[in-house]
């Protein structure tokens, strides 16, 4: 029979919708021991919560998460609310001795991260972070491209990450959804929204990253606060770039910004070796494009008029998830890593495998946001620290 999984999701936004949507499908696609209950849903807006609870189906509805920490209905507490609020939900629920996830970034700063990791270390509770795009099937074969030693010795990564949704100065700080421009919610701009999942992905990828030099801008000084009504100073970054040097010596050049009109999530990267490449297109995610130089098996050098990229539609049922859902030649969307990424928690407790990146994992991308607004603060290049 199967064993439940008791939710308490907190926060009914974007990615509360991703996750419960993740939450009623887990069974419909993979066969694993535990069925999702969704319990409750905590939103602080009361009238968002009982709409959230109609469309997903949840039990109840409550208004303060601490009531999800004494419920004895309650598994698993997933934080999907701005970033001020991870850090103390995150470590009152792994106290109350609940398995928990959460959004991404991790925290607003590195030393909140660190408490998070003890805290769920302390009480022994299994925990994520949501990065998932690492759930993207293409990016998952990239991963396994890499560990099946093809790209050989790792010299260049290459990720960009750009939006263009705060171009004009008219855009409010602060309240729903715009709270990402108000740093005092969101820690940081789209160093902690959009480069923490470059850095991720890269880290993934090509191990640590060692040092970064950055160069973060604000292009519109003073916005009007959408919740105060004053016009206030923007602190947040609109723009950060950096480079970075990686612990197996190879470089990287990382850009993110919300200020490239005509890109509304362009996401990219591409991680050059000795042996080949990889390049990947978030607005074409099916593909993994892959040049290879030299061949993992023979050892020999593709021969020189057969080389060129090859596009790899991710589709197959070799390819990492895809066995999971339809024929060969027929794609997934966006709303499928959540979906990947819960399958991926929910079969680390069955074998007892910690899916990842876990907080303790995700402490290092933390740290490196750290380092990388430091380094724009100071000019200088600036050591992560990240093992
Ligand atoms: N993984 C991804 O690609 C991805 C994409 C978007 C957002 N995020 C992250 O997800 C988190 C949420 O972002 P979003 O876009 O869903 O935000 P959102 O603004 O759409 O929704 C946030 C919700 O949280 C509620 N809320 C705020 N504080 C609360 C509190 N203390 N208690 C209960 N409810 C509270 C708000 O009323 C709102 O309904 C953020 O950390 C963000 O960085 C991740």
């Amino acid at each position: 029979m199967a064993k439940e999984l008791r939710v308490g999701l907190i926060g009914c936004g974007f990615m509360g919708r991703t996750h419960s949507n993740a939450y009623r499908r887990l069974n419909n696609f993979f066969d694993v021991e535990h069925r999702p209950v969704l319990k409750a849903i905590c939103d602080t807006n009361e009238p968002k919560a009982r709409q959230y609870a109609q469309t997903w189906g949840y039990e109840r509805v409550e208004t303060d998460w601490r009531n999800l920490l004494t419920a004895k209905d309650i598994d698993l507490i997933d934080i999907c609310v701005p970033n001020v609020a991870h850090a103390e939900i995150a470590i009152a629920a792994a106290q109350a001795g609940k398995m928990v996830c959460t959004e991404k970034p991790m925290a607003m700063n590195a030393a909140q991260a660190e408490e998070m990791v003890r805290a769920v270390e302390m009480a022994g509770v299994p925990n994520m972070v949501s990065f998932n795009y690492r759930r993207v099937p293409s990016i998952s074969l990239a991963k396994q491209i890499v560990d099946e030693g093809r790209i050989g010795r790792p010299f260049h990564y290459r990720a960009l990450y750009l939006q263009d949704w705060t171009i004009s100065a008219d855009v409010p700080q602060g309240g729903d959804a715009l709270w990402r421009l108000d740093a005092r919610v969101s820690g940081s701009g789209v160093t902690g929204d959009l480069l923490a999942h470059s850095i991720d992905t890269a880290m993934w990828l090509n191990g640590p990253i060692a040092r970064v030099m950055a160069k973060a801008e604000t292009f519109v000084k003073e916005r009007k606060h959408a919740v105060s009504g004053q016009v206030e100073p923007v602190t947040i970054d609109d723009a950060c770039m950096f480079l970075a040097v990686f612990a197996n010596g190879s470089m990287g050049t990382f850009e993110s910004t919300r200020y490239a009109r005509g890109r509304k999530n362009f996401n990219t990267f591409e991680l050059n070796g000795a042996d080949g490449s990889l390049y990947f297109d978030l607005e074409e995610p099916e593909y993994l494009q892959f040049f290879e130089y030299k061949q993992k098996e023979t050892g020999k050098k593709t021969a020189s008029h057969l080389t060129g990229w090859r596009k790899i539609h991710t589709t197959n049922s070799e390819h990492p998830y895809m066995s999971h859902y339809w024929v060969p030649g027929t794609c997934i969307g966006y709303e499928h890593t959540f979906l990947n990424a819960l399958a991926d928690f929910v079969e680390g407790i069955e074998k007892g495998t910690p899916a990842q990146p876990n907080f303790r994992t995700a402490l290092q991308t933390q740290r490196v946001c750290d380092a990388v607004i430091a380094s724009a603060r100071r000019s200088e290049w600036v050591d992560t620290g990240a093992e």
